[in-house]
Protein backbone atom coordinates (compact mmCIF):
# COMPACT_ATOMS: atom_id res chain seq x y z
CA UNK A 1 0.00 0.00 0.00
CA UNK A 2 1.11 3.52 -0.78
CA UNK A 3 2.33 5.32 2.45
CA UNK A 4 -1.33 7.12 3.59
CA UNK A 5 -0.12 10.68 5.44
CA UNK A 6 -2.42 12.67 7.86
CA UNK A 7 -2.37 15.14 5.57
CA UNK A 8 -0.33 16.29 1.96
CA UNK A 9 0.21 19.73 0.42
CA UNK A 10 -2.68 21.03 -2.11
CA UNK A 11 -0.63 23.09 -3.99
CA UNK A 12 -0.35 22.47 -7.51
CA UNK A 13 2.90 23.29 -10.06
CA UNK A 14 -0.13 25.82 -11.43
CA UNK A 15 0.22 27.03 -7.65
CA UNK A 16 3.63 27.53 -7.85
CA UNK A 17 3.72 29.49 -10.95
CA UNK A 18 1.21 31.93 -9.48
CA UNK A 19 3.36 32.39 -6.21
CA UNK A 20 6.73 33.34 -8.17
CA UNK A 21 4.36 35.57 -10.22
CA UNK A 22 3.40 36.86 -6.22
CA UNK A 23 6.58 37.23 -5.31
CA UNK A 24 8.28 39.16 -8.75
CA UNK A 25 5.53 41.37 -8.64
CA UNK A 26 7.34 44.50 -6.65
CA UNK A 27 4.25 46.23 -6.11
CA UNK A 28 2.84 43.44 -3.95
CA UNK A 29 3.14 43.53 -0.13
CA UNK A 30 4.40 40.66 1.89
CA UNK A 31 3.57 41.85 5.20
CA UNK A 32 -0.27 42.28 6.09
CA UNK A 33 -2.14 44.31 3.06
CA UNK A 34 -4.47 43.80 0.80
CA UNK A 35 -4.15 40.17 -0.13
CA UNK A 36 -5.11 39.69 4.11
CA UNK A 37 -7.80 41.94 3.48
CA UNK A 38 -9.33 39.88 0.30
CA UNK A 39 -8.69 36.85 2.04
CA UNK A 40 -11.06 37.84 5.47
CA UNK A 41 -13.55 39.09 2.51
CA UNK A 42 -13.76 35.95 1.18
CA UNK A 43 -13.68 33.19 3.96
CA UNK A 44 -16.50 36.33 5.33
CA UNK A 45 -18.68 35.40 2.48
CA UNK A 46 -18.18 31.38 2.81
CA UNK A 47 -18.55 31.06 6.36
CA UNK A 48 -21.53 33.78 6.43
CA UNK A 49 -20.49 35.99 9.06
CA UNK A 50 -20.00 40.10 9.34
CA UNK A 51 -16.49 39.94 9.84
CA UNK A 52 -13.26 37.74 9.54
CA UNK A 53 -10.37 38.60 11.04
CA UNK A 54 -6.70 36.64 9.47
CA UNK A 55 -4.04 35.55 12.28
CA UNK A 56 -0.80 33.86 12.66
CA UNK A 57 -2.64 30.48 13.73
CA UNK A 58 -5.33 28.67 15.30
CA UNK A 59 -3.80 28.93 18.63
CA UNK A 60 -3.52 32.77 18.51
CA UNK A 61 -6.76 32.95 17.06
CA UNK A 62 -7.81 31.10 20.50
CA UNK A 63 -6.02 33.85 22.30
CA UNK A 64 -7.65 36.50 21.14
CA UNK A 65 -10.81 35.26 22.09
CA UNK A 66 -9.56 34.46 25.97
CA UNK A 67 -8.37 38.60 26.08
CA UNK A 68 -11.88 39.14 24.77
CA UNK A 69 -12.64 36.47 27.66
CA UNK A 70 -10.54 38.59 30.32
CA UNK A 71 -11.16 41.98 29.10
CA UNK A 72 -15.14 42.05 27.96
CA UNK A 73 -16.68 38.79 29.81
CA UNK A 74 -15.27 38.01 32.98
CA UNK A 75 -15.64 40.16 36.46
CA UNK A 76 -14.38 39.32 40.18
CA UNK A 77 -17.57 36.42 40.23
CA UNK A 78 -17.11 35.24 36.56
CA UNK A 79 -13.36 34.13 36.81
CA UNK A 80 -14.49 30.04 34.90
CA UNK A 81 -14.31 28.72 30.87
CA UNK A 82 -15.60 25.68 30.88
CA UNK A 83 -14.25 23.77 28.01
CA UNK A 84 -14.81 19.78 26.69
CA UNK A 85 -12.46 17.20 27.86
CA UNK A 86 -11.07 16.52 24.57
CA UNK A 87 -9.82 19.31 22.47
CA UNK A 88 -6.15 21.01 21.72
CA UNK A 89 -4.28 22.36 24.56
CA UNK A 90 -4.21 25.32 22.86
CA UNK A 91 -7.88 25.75 23.14
CA UNK A 92 -7.47 26.26 26.88
CA UNK A 93 -3.73 27.50 27.59
CA UNK A 94 -4.24 30.95 26.82
CA UNK A 95 -6.83 31.21 29.25
CA UNK A 96 -5.34 29.40 32.15
CA UNK A 97 -2.21 31.84 31.52
CA UNK A 98 -4.80 34.44 31.57
CA UNK A 99 -6.36 33.56 34.83
CA UNK A 100 -8.89 31.63 34.56
CA UNK A 101 -10.39 28.98 36.26
CA UNK A 102 -11.09 25.77 33.62
CA UNK A 103 -13.80 24.22 34.18
CA UNK A 104 -13.61 20.46 31.61
CA UNK A 105 -17.21 18.59 31.03
CA UNK A 106 -16.93 15.84 29.51
CA UNK A 107 -18.12 15.25 25.65
CA UNK A 108 -20.39 13.12 24.19
CA UNK A 109 -19.72 10.19 21.97
CA UNK A 110 -22.31 11.28 19.62
CA UNK A 111 -20.91 14.62 18.14
CA UNK A 112 -17.54 14.55 19.69
CA UNK A 113 -18.29 17.56 21.33
CA UNK A 114 -19.07 19.00 25.16
CA UNK A 115 -22.14 17.08 26.45
CA UNK A 116 -25.08 19.75 26.61
CA UNK A 117 -26.91 17.46 28.99
CA UNK A 118 -23.83 17.69 31.43
CA UNK A 119 -23.48 20.98 30.40
CA UNK A 120 -26.97 22.25 31.77
CA UNK A 121 -26.18 20.40 34.82
CA UNK A 122 -23.21 22.57 35.37
CA UNK A 123 -24.61 25.76 33.91
CA UNK A 124 -27.78 25.24 36.65
CA UNK A 125 -25.69 25.08 39.57
CA UNK A 126 -22.77 27.46 38.40
CA UNK A 127 -23.77 30.18 35.62
CA UNK A 128 -22.77 33.14 37.99
CA UNK A 129 -18.86 32.14 38.09
CA UNK A 130 -19.18 30.99 34.27
CA UNK A 131 -17.64 33.75 31.97
CA UNK A 132 -17.54 31.78 28.95
CA UNK A 133 -18.45 28.41 27.67
CA UNK A 134 -15.16 27.21 24.55
CA UNK A 135 -16.62 24.35 22.80
CA UNK A 136 -14.28 22.57 20.05
CA UNK A 137 -16.02 21.00 16.74
CA UNK A 138 -13.46 17.87 16.78
CA UNK A 139 -12.46 15.90 13.87
CA UNK A 140 -15.53 17.32 11.28
CA UNK A 141 -18.15 16.78 13.13
CA UNK A 142 -20.75 19.37 14.52
CA UNK A 143 -22.17 20.36 17.90
CA UNK A 144 -25.53 20.68 18.71
CA UNK A 145 -26.24 24.34 18.39
CA UNK A 146 -29.94 24.47 18.99
CA UNK A 147 -29.40 22.65 22.46
CA UNK A 148 -26.27 24.80 22.76
CA UNK A 149 -28.09 28.57 21.46
CA UNK A 150 -31.07 27.33 24.43
CA UNK A 151 -28.46 27.15 27.02
CA UNK A 152 -26.85 30.13 26.22
CA UNK A 153 -30.03 32.26 26.37
CA UNK A 154 -31.48 30.28 29.66
CA UNK A 155 -28.41 31.09 31.70
CA UNK A 156 -26.92 34.26 29.65
CA UNK A 157 -24.01 32.58 29.07
CA UNK A 158 -21.63 33.32 26.29
CA UNK A 159 -20.66 30.25 24.01
CA UNK A 160 -18.12 30.39 21.69
CA UNK A 161 -16.11 27.88 19.53
CA UNK A 162 -12.78 26.73 18.72
CA UNK A 163 -13.83 25.20 14.87
CA UNK A 164 -9.85 24.37 13.79
CA UNK A 165 -11.23 21.21 12.72
CA UNK A 166 -14.76 21.20 11.16
CA UNK A 167 -14.92 24.85 9.38
CA UNK A 168 -16.81 23.17 6.14
CA UNK A 169 -19.22 20.87 8.63
CA UNK A 170 -22.74 22.74 8.12
CA UNK A 171 -25.43 22.89 10.36
CA UNK A 172 -29.27 23.29 9.48
CA UNK A 173 -27.30 24.11 6.10
CA UNK A 174 -25.35 27.38 7.25
CA UNK A 175 -21.73 27.35 8.01
CA UNK A 176 -21.04 25.83 11.68
CA UNK A 177 -18.90 29.11 12.02
CA UNK A 178 -21.64 31.14 11.26
CA UNK A 179 -23.24 30.58 14.72
CA UNK A 180 -21.07 32.06 17.27
CA UNK A 181 -18.13 33.90 17.38
CA UNK A 182 -15.01 31.33 16.84
CA UNK A 183 -11.71 30.50 15.36
CA UNK A 184 -10.49 28.43 12.78
CA UNK A 185 -6.89 27.07 12.10
CA UNK A 186 -5.72 27.54 8.26
CA UNK A 187 -2.29 25.35 9.30
CA UNK A 188 -1.00 22.77 6.84
CA UNK A 189 -2.45 19.96 8.79
CA UNK A 190 -6.27 21.08 8.28
CA UNK A 191 -8.78 21.31 5.79
CA UNK A 192 -7.72 24.51 4.52
CA UNK A 193 -4.22 25.34 4.27
CA UNK A 194 -2.27 28.62 4.39
CA UNK A 195 0.88 27.47 5.36
CA UNK A 196 0.36 28.84 9.09
CA UNK A 197 -2.73 30.47 9.90
CA UNK A 198 -6.22 30.97 11.64
CA UNK A 199 -9.13 33.37 11.49
CA UNK A 200 -11.63 34.90 14.29
CA UNK A 201 -15.02 35.04 12.75
CA UNK A 202 -17.14 37.10 14.25
CA UNK A 203 -20.60 39.03 13.25
CA UNK A 204 -20.67 41.64 15.68
CA UNK A 205 -19.04 45.20 14.94
CA UNK A 206 -17.70 45.82 18.08
CA UNK A 207 -15.79 42.71 18.37
CA UNK A 208 -14.13 42.46 14.90
CA UNK A 209 -12.44 45.65 16.41
CA UNK A 210 -11.44 44.60 19.39
CA UNK A 211 -9.78 41.65 17.50
CA UNK A 212 -8.67 43.70 14.79
CA UNK A 213 -6.65 46.04 17.07
CA UNK A 214 -5.61 43.25 19.80
CA UNK A 215 -3.97 41.30 16.46
CA UNK A 216 -1.92 44.48 16.02
CA UNK A 217 -0.15 45.55 18.80
CA UNK A 218 -3.84 47.05 20.06
CA UNK A 219 -2.74 49.51 17.97
CA UNK A 220 -6.09 51.98 16.14
CA UNK A 221 -3.98 53.26 13.34
CA UNK A 222 -5.00 49.41 12.16
CA UNK A 223 -8.48 50.00 11.96
CA UNK A 224 -9.93 52.27 8.79
CA UNK A 225 -9.74 55.61 9.63
CA UNK A 226 -13.48 56.26 9.96
CA UNK A 227 -13.77 53.88 12.60
CA UNK A 228 -10.60 55.02 14.57
CA UNK A 229 -12.46 58.27 15.95
CA UNK A 230 -14.13 56.87 19.00
CA UNK A 231 -10.32 54.82 19.97
CA UNK A 232 -8.27 58.32 20.01
CA UNK A 233 -6.36 59.79 22.98
CA UNK A 234 -5.68 63.09 22.56
CA UNK A 235 -2.70 62.51 25.01
CA UNK A 236 -0.82 60.31 22.31
CA UNK A 237 -0.02 60.43 18.76
CA UNK A 238 -2.58 58.62 16.55
CA UNK A 239 0.66 56.85 14.76
CA UNK A 240 1.30 55.23 18.35
CA UNK A 241 -2.11 54.93 20.31
CA UNK A 242 -2.46 51.54 22.10
CA UNK A 243 -6.31 51.00 22.70
CA UNK A 244 -5.99 47.46 24.03
CA UNK A 245 -2.78 45.75 25.55
CA UNK A 246 -2.66 43.72 22.64
CA UNK A 247 0.41 41.33 20.63
CA UNK A 248 1.35 40.51 17.49
CA UNK A 249 -0.63 37.89 15.68
CA UNK A 250 -1.27 38.87 12.13
CA UNK A 251 -0.43 37.27 9.43
CA UNK A 252 1.11 38.39 5.76
CA UNK A 253 0.01 38.81 2.60
CA UNK A 254 2.10 35.78 1.18
CA UNK A 255 0.40 33.31 3.69
CA UNK A 256 -3.08 35.08 2.35
CA UNK A 257 -1.65 34.67 -0.80
CA UNK A 258 -1.68 30.93 -0.53
CA UNK A 259 -4.86 30.79 1.28
CA UNK A 260 -6.57 32.03 -1.52
CA UNK A 261 -5.21 29.56 -4.16
CA UNK A 262 -6.79 26.92 -1.79
CA UNK A 263 -9.92 28.73 -1.16
CA UNK A 264 -10.88 28.31 -4.73
CA UNK A 265 -11.04 24.66 -4.21
CA UNK A 266 -13.17 24.25 -1.09
CA UNK A 267 -16.11 22.87 -3.06
CA UNK A 268 -14.08 20.25 -4.69
CA UNK A 269 -12.65 19.38 -0.91
CA UNK A 270 -16.13 18.93 0.09
CA UNK A 271 -17.02 16.32 -2.66
CA UNK A 272 -14.36 14.55 -2.42
CA UNK A 273 -14.05 14.07 1.59
CA UNK A 274 -17.80 13.32 1.59
CA UNK A 275 -17.55 10.61 -0.84
CA UNK A 276 -14.26 9.56 0.91
CA UNK A 277 -16.00 9.26 4.19
CA UNK A 278 -19.05 7.42 2.91
CA UNK A 279 -16.74 4.80 1.34
CA UNK A 280 -15.56 4.22 5.07
CA UNK A 281 -18.73 4.37 7.03
CA UNK A 282 -20.45 2.15 4.14
CA UNK A 283 -17.71 -0.60 4.53
CA UNK A 284 -16.38 -0.52 8.12
CA UNK A 285 -17.95 -2.84 11.05
CA UNK A 286 -20.60 -1.82 13.18
CA UNK A 287 -18.81 -3.41 15.91
CA UNK A 288 -16.67 -0.12 15.26
CA UNK A 289 -17.60 3.20 16.98
CA UNK A 290 -18.90 6.21 14.83
CA UNK A 291 -20.18 9.29 15.66
CA UNK A 292 -24.18 9.69 15.02
CA UNK A 293 -25.47 11.39 12.00
CA UNK A 294 -28.07 14.03 12.25
CA UNK A 295 -30.13 14.76 9.22
CA UNK A 296 -29.99 18.64 9.81
CA UNK A 297 -25.56 18.09 10.77
CA UNK A 298 -23.40 17.57 7.62
CA UNK A 299 -20.08 16.57 8.76
CA UNK A 300 -16.89 17.22 6.34
CA UNK A 301 -14.62 15.19 7.78
CA UNK A 302 -11.26 15.97 9.15
CA UNK A 303 -9.74 12.59 9.69
CA UNK A 304 -10.98 8.86 9.73
CA UNK A 305 -11.94 8.05 13.40
CA UNK A 306 -11.14 4.38 14.49
CA UNK A 307 -13.23 3.87 17.71
CA UNK A 308 -13.43 0.46 19.18
CA UNK A 309 -14.90 -1.30 22.52
CA UNK A 310 -11.60 -3.73 22.51
CA UNK A 311 -8.64 -1.89 23.42
CA UNK A 312 -6.69 -4.91 22.20
CA UNK A 313 -8.50 -4.39 18.44
CA UNK A 314 -6.84 -1.10 18.83
CA UNK A 315 -3.20 -1.63 19.06
CA UNK A 316 -3.37 -4.48 16.32
CA UNK A 317 -5.15 -1.69 14.00
CA UNK A 318 -2.54 0.83 14.98
CA UNK A 319 0.10 -1.90 14.11
CA UNK A 320 -1.21 -2.19 10.85
CA UNK A 321 -1.07 0.99 9.88
CA UNK A 322 2.52 1.40 11.53
CA UNK A 323 3.50 -2.06 9.05
CA UNK A 324 1.66 -0.20 5.93
CA UNK A 325 2.55 3.29 5.79
CA UNK A 326 -0.05 4.51 7.44
CA UNK A 327 0.37 7.90 9.67
CA UNK A 328 -2.18 7.55 12.87
CA UNK A 329 -2.65 10.08 15.77
CA UNK A 330 -3.92 10.13 19.24
CA UNK A 331 -8.04 11.49 19.00
CA UNK A 332 -6.55 14.89 19.71
CA UNK A 333 -5.13 15.17 23.45
CA UNK A 334 -7.14 12.07 24.18
CA UNK A 335 -8.37 12.74 27.90
CA UNK A 336 -7.10 15.98 27.98
CA UNK A 337 -6.67 15.95 32.15
CA UNK A 338 -4.07 13.10 31.48
CA UNK A 339 -2.10 15.77 30.22
CA UNK A 340 1.09 17.14 32.17
CA UNK A 341 -0.04 20.46 31.37
CA UNK A 342 -3.09 20.27 32.92
CA UNK A 343 -3.51 17.72 35.66
CA UNK A 344 -3.51 20.20 38.53
CA UNK A 345 -7.02 21.40 36.78
CA UNK A 346 -9.27 17.63 37.37
CA UNK A 347 -8.75 13.98 37.98
CA UNK A 348 -8.67 11.91 34.76
CA UNK A 349 -10.91 9.34 35.80
CA UNK A 350 -14.21 11.73 36.27
CA UNK A 351 -14.07 11.59 32.23
CA UNK A 352 -15.53 8.53 31.17
CA UNK A 353 -16.30 9.58 27.47
CA UNK A 354 -12.61 10.88 27.22
CA UNK A 355 -10.96 8.26 28.49
CA UNK A 356 -13.06 5.63 25.97
CA UNK A 357 -11.40 7.90 23.62
CA UNK A 358 -7.99 8.12 24.94
CA UNK A 359 -8.15 4.28 25.19
CA UNK A 360 -10.40 2.80 22.38
CA UNK A 361 -10.25 5.64 19.29
CA UNK A 362 -7.34 6.88 17.25
CA UNK A 363 -7.72 8.21 13.26
CA UNK A 364 -5.96 8.55 10.16
CA UNK A 365 -5.79 10.85 7.81
CA UNK A 366 -8.65 11.64 5.39
CA UNK A 367 -7.32 14.38 2.44
CA UNK A 368 -8.06 14.36 -1.30
CA UNK A 369 -5.43 12.09 -2.12
CA UNK A 370 -6.42 9.21 -0.44
CA UNK A 371 -7.98 6.74 -2.29
CA UNK A 372 -11.04 4.66 -1.84
CA UNK A 373 -9.19 1.54 -2.70
CA UNK A 374 -6.99 2.30 0.41
CA UNK A 375 -9.72 3.20 2.30
CA UNK A 376 -11.63 -0.17 1.36
CA UNK A 377 -8.36 -2.30 1.98
CA UNK A 378 -7.75 -0.83 5.68
CA UNK A 379 -11.16 -1.41 5.89
CA UNK A 380 -10.86 -4.82 5.49
CA UNK A 381 -8.25 -5.06 7.57
CA UNK A 382 -10.54 -3.59 10.51
CA UNK A 383 -13.29 -5.64 9.91
CA UNK A 384 -11.20 -9.20 10.24
CA UNK A 385 -10.45 -7.89 13.47
CA UNK A 386 -13.90 -8.25 15.25
CA UNK A 387 -14.66 -10.69 12.26
C1 LIG B 1 -9.10 21.94 17.90
C2 LIG B 1 -7.85 22.72 17.61
N1 LIG B 1 -7.71 23.95 18.12
C3 LIG B 1 -6.61 24.69 17.89
C4 LIG B 1 -5.57 24.20 17.12
C5 LIG B 1 -4.37 25.06 16.90
O1 LIG B 1 -4.26 25.49 15.57
P1 LIG B 1 -2.83 25.96 15.01
O2 LIG B 1 -2.03 24.72 14.79
O3 LIG B 1 -3.14 26.68 13.74
O4 LIG B 1 -2.23 26.83 16.05
C6 LIG B 1 -5.66 22.92 16.59
C7 LIG B 1 -4.54 22.38 15.84
O5 LIG B 1 -3.85 21.67 15.71
C8 LIG B 1 -6.82 22.15 16.84
O6 LIG B 1 -6.94 20.91 16.37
Amino acid sequence: MAIWNLNESNFTWIDRLKLAGFFLNPKNMWTMSRKVQEFEQEMSGYIGCAHSVFVSNGSTANTLIAMFARDRLASAEKNTVVFPSVTWITSVSPFVRLGFEPKFIDVSLDDLSLDVHLLDAYLAENHHKVALVFITSLLGQTPNVKALKELEAKYNVRVMMDNCESHFSTYEGKNLSSYFTSTTSTYFGHLLQSVEGGFVFTSNKDEQEYFTMSRNHGMIRTLPAHEQARYQNPLVDDRFSFHYLGNNFRNTDVHASVGLLDFARIQTYIKKRKSLYKVFTDNISPKYILPKTFANRENIMFCLPIMTDDSQVKIKAMQYCVDNGIETRPIISGNLLRQTALKDFGDYHEYPVAEFIHNHGFYVGLHPRVTPAQIKTLVAFLNELVA
